[in-house]
């Protein structure tokens, strides 16, 4: 049996946000279309003597302890199976946080992979998925990866077809970082969910009908259909995030949007030449700029990197 095991961990990004009712537990019914990216921590667990659960990570502003996802993911997983002795979890992070990229999420995803994999549990990716909803809404997509429709919390997902080389400018200002519960508390405590547009326009099926055709014409539409109801509270409280995807808007991308509660906003790009245009005029000393292309999966071996 061997000791380690070493992943990558892909971000996400939301292609589309609508919030479509609150709920009694706190949390709100979404609709969502999900994508993997090529943003990616490494995540490395390896067997330890006792039982203990040791986090590190390479960014010193991640907590590594018990209040981190992935000492959760494996907190939850050795209540679960006792057989599973103690780890050493390592994170290389590379995904930025208070992004709405879901870095914390993948690596929450990629322990319970791991894990399944290290003891050889054998588990289903449906299993794995259940154990990922009880950590995070947004954790059961970062175990499956790709891309998919998200309905509930989030948890409940379909998959559609893959998008095969989407290619994406994503933008994080270093200085700003949201709270993905703040984001939401501000939504419903300004009475926003009254007014959505996306309702009546029936945004969600349009983009999915976009995803299902594939073809060269695919991000393009994607690019006009892109839609985030946390736009509407976070923006406001934001200019600067508003200025950097007018920025965007402007450098004839297919279309800009923020990811999740932010504070990232990602432009879709036409091709390669244009990205790295649109990426030398937003990147400052206080931007950072990633070119990346979407994902078939979100989980996966080191050495790997799974485009198609
Ligand atoms: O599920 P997770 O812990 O990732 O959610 C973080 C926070 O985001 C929740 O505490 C809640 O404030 C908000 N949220 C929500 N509705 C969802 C998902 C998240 O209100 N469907």
């Amino acid at each position: 049996m061997t000791s380690r095991i070493s992943l990558k961990a892909a971000a996400k990004i939301n292609l589309y946000l609508e919030i479509t009712g609150s709920r009694a537990d706190g949390y709100h019914d979404l609709v969502m279309i999900l994508q993997s990216i090529d943003l990616c921590d490494r995540v490395d667990i390896r067997k330890i003597g006792t039982d203990e659960i040791q986090v590190n990570c390479t960014n010193p502003e991640v907590p590594c302890d018990r209040t981190n996802l992935a000492y959760k993911a494996a907190a939850l997983m050795q209540s679960a199976y006792p057989e599973i002795g103690g780890m050493e979890i390592t994170i290389d992070k590379q995904i930025p946080m208070g992004a709405g990229l879901a870095g914390g999420s993948t690596n929450a995803a990629a322990v319970l992979v791991g894990i399944d994999r290290l003891w050889e549990l054998g588990l289903t990716q449906s299993q794995i998925c259940d154990f990922a909803a009880q950590l995070g809404s947004d954790i059961p997509f970062c175990v499956t990866g790709g891309t998919a429709l998200a309905t509930g919390r989030g948890e409940v997902l379909s998959p559609l077809p893959d998008l095969k080389d989407l290619i994406l400018v994503i933008c994080k200002p270093r200085q700003i970082s949201i709270s993905t519960p703040w984001a939401y508390q501000t939504f419903r405590s300004q009475g926003l969910l009254a007014a959505s547009p996306a309702k009546t326009q029936n945004f969600s099926s349009q983009m999915v009908a976009a995803i299902a055709t594939g073809n060269e014409s695919t991000p393009k539409k994607i690019g006009r259909l892109l839609y985030n109801d946390l736009e509407r509270a976070v923006l406001p409280a934001y200019p600067e995030l508003v200025a950097l995807k007018n920025k965007l808007l402007d450098q004839e991308c297919l279309g800009a949007m923020m990811s999740g509660s932010g504070s990232t906003i990602f432009a879709i790009a036409p091709d390669l030449d244009r990205a790295q245009q649109i990426a030398a005029t937003v990147k400052t000393d206080d931007i950072d700029v990633w070119i990346v292309k979407s994902l078939v999966r979100s989980i996966f071996d080191d050495d790997t990197l799974p485009h198609n």
